[in-house]
């Protein structure tokens, strides 16, 4: 089935609509692959004739699974390590008793959000005054994060130490995967927000963790999502990216401490 150039460019423009993410000319392939099943399960024999279904403000449904299907989820568990080290050192630092407030801002299926439960459970203690909100654009994967159930073959990143006291091994019917501990389930709070609108209101945070989402935005887009998450940093807090991405020129606010770890020292308030 074909897929036209201009009608490429509307799906383009809706996918911006609906997330504020860019698709290049380069994408087109991969957006033909991937929605390719949906015109069969919807029995509608053009791209053109998909698109208009997606435009029918009705159809929210279905604008989800399509918003879903065209986003990268991929994500693993300590990925980027050297930020959870750098966390730990940093939490380690605090007393005990401090009140710490993390957001996982496009946390996919739920494993940054269990990596960084993990390392608060075990610098301040399981019952210790700290929350994690996790959220993302997709349902589906906010469904799976809130699960907190995964197969053991995507788990090798978890330190052993915390392997152990934090994740519960399926037997019989659950062999081959595990289970985040009830204590941890019980700190983390899941929602879904959609980076490209108005931020709901959600607090204010000490570590908020934005990686790998940046890059499927161009710069306008960037910075409209840094100007409205900077907002949700309490002062001095911290902001994670990727190793791979970059902050640099958009906000004087942020400085840059680590690869891909901003502190943020309001020029205003100085
Ligand atoms: C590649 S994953 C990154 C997961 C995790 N942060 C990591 O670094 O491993 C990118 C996630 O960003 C989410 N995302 C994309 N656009 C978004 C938006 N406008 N608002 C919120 N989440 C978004 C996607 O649904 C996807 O789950």
């Amino acid at each position: 089935m074909q897929l036209n150039d201009a009608t490429f460019a509307r799906f383009s423009a809706w996918m911006r609509e609906q997330s504020g993410m860019h698709m290049p000319e380069s994408k087109k392939t991969l957006l033909q692959q991937r929605l390719l099943n949906r015109l069969t399960a919807r029995q509608v024999s053009t791209y053109e004739a998909y698109l208009r279904l997606l435009q029918d403000p009705d159809e929210v449904q279905e604008q989800a699974i399509a918003v879903d299907l065209l986003t990268t989820h991929e994500t693993f568990f300590f990925r980027e390590r050297k930020h959870f080290d750098w966390m730990q050192h940093e939490v380690a630092a605090r007393p005990k008793n401090s009140s710490l407030n993390v957001w996982s801002a496009a946390s996919s299926t739920g494993e940054e959000i269990w990596s960084l439960a993990m390392i608060l459970a075990h610098q301040l203690g399981e019952q210790a005054n700290w929350h994690v909100l996790g959220s993302d654009i997709s349902l589906r994967v906010i469904a799976q994060a809130k699960a907190a159930h995964y197969s053991l073959n995507r788990v090798d990143g978890i330190p052993s130490v915390l392997m152990r006291k934090y994740c519960l091994k399926g037997v019989g019917k659950q062999d081959g995967s595990l289970l985040i501990v009830p204590a941890l389930r019980n700190k983390v709070e899941f929602r879904v927000i959609n980076l490209a609108l108005p931020l709901p209101e959600i607090g204010l945070f000490d570590f908020i963790f934005l990686r790998n989402v940046l890059i499927y935005f161009d710069v306008n887009g960037k910075q409209d999502i840094l100007n409205k998450v900077i907002k949700k940093l309490k002062s001095n807090a911290y902001l994670f990216v990727s190793h791979s991405e970059s902050l640099y020129g958009l906000s004087e606010d942020l400085k840059l401490i680590q690869p891909g770890i901003y502190q943020y020292k309001s020029v205003v308030a100085a």
